[in-house]
């Protein structure tokens, strides 16, 4: 059970002032009888809530999967830049945040929620989730870097990366990676390249546990998660 007036808040019908004001103005109806009072307590599960006569839908989180693309930071407000969380533009919830960050000039998947517990799960490195990026690497990458990889490395600043996965998939000028790992430090993948001498000129992240990134979404578009998919990763 919770409050109206939270309830409302929750769905970003606007703030907790603002509804309250809704409220006494006789916009909101639980099960069909208009309720003026913002205390209330309404069952979320049970009981159906309206505003100006439009049924509203409650779920305690939300999960949307972005498709981020360069030039977004990865935070919840930011004076300068677009955030991930400007380009959900329906939000059903105010609390959302991105599950990990990308860099900005990182793309791909990005779980945005306000599930903090999956979030924890999802990152955390005891929790051994993979993380899988495709990468473009200045510089012929080598069995060598497979190798180190496998093996754990130094990523400078006194940071170890934990052992991980690499697959080359075309060794060249430029070489086309996929990359598994476990943690999600700082910079990490562009570190554990500089590490062994070379550049991340490209970055994608393609999946999270058992959630891929839908690549019929277009770059900067997101969408909710399907059942499946969130039984998947839960
Ligand atoms: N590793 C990086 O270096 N950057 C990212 O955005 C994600 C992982």
């Amino acid at each position: 059970m919770i409050r109206l007036d939270k309830y409302l808040a929750d769905l970003s019908i606007g703030t907790r002032q603002e509804v309250k004001k809704y409220i006494r103005q006789g916009r909101v109806c639980i099960d069909g009888n208009i309720v003026k009072k913002a205390d209330t307590k309404v069952d979320e599960q049970i009981q159906k809530v309206s505003f100006d006569g439009k049924e509203l839908g409650y779920e305690a989180f939300v999960y949307y999967m972005l498709y981020k693309p360069a030039g977004v930071v990865s935070a919840t407000e930011d004076k300068k830049e677009t955030t991930v969380l400007d380009l959900i533009t329906d939000k059903k919830r105010k609390d959302l945040f991105p599950v990990g960050r990308l860099d900005k000039d990182t793309e791909g998947l990005l779980l945005i929620t306000n599930d903090g517990a999956l979030a924890h799960r999802l990152l955390s490195p005891k929790k051994h989730v993979d993380k899988v990026y495709y990468a473009k690497v200045e510089g012929v990458v080598t069995e060598e870097d497979v190798r180190r990889f496998a093996e754990g490395l130094s990523i400078g600043q006194g940071e170890e990366a934990s052992p991980s996965k690499l697959v080359i998939l075309k060794s060249g000028a430029v070489s086309e990676i996929e990359l598994t790992i476990q943690e999600g430090k700082f910079h990490q993948v562009k570190r554990m390249f500089e590490a062994v001498g070379k550049n991340v000129i490209y970055l994608k992240r393609l999946s999270m546990g058992a959630l891929k990134l839908d690549e019929t979404l277009e770059k900067g578009s997101y969408r909710l998660l399907s059942k499946e998919e969130l039984e998947q990763l839960c």
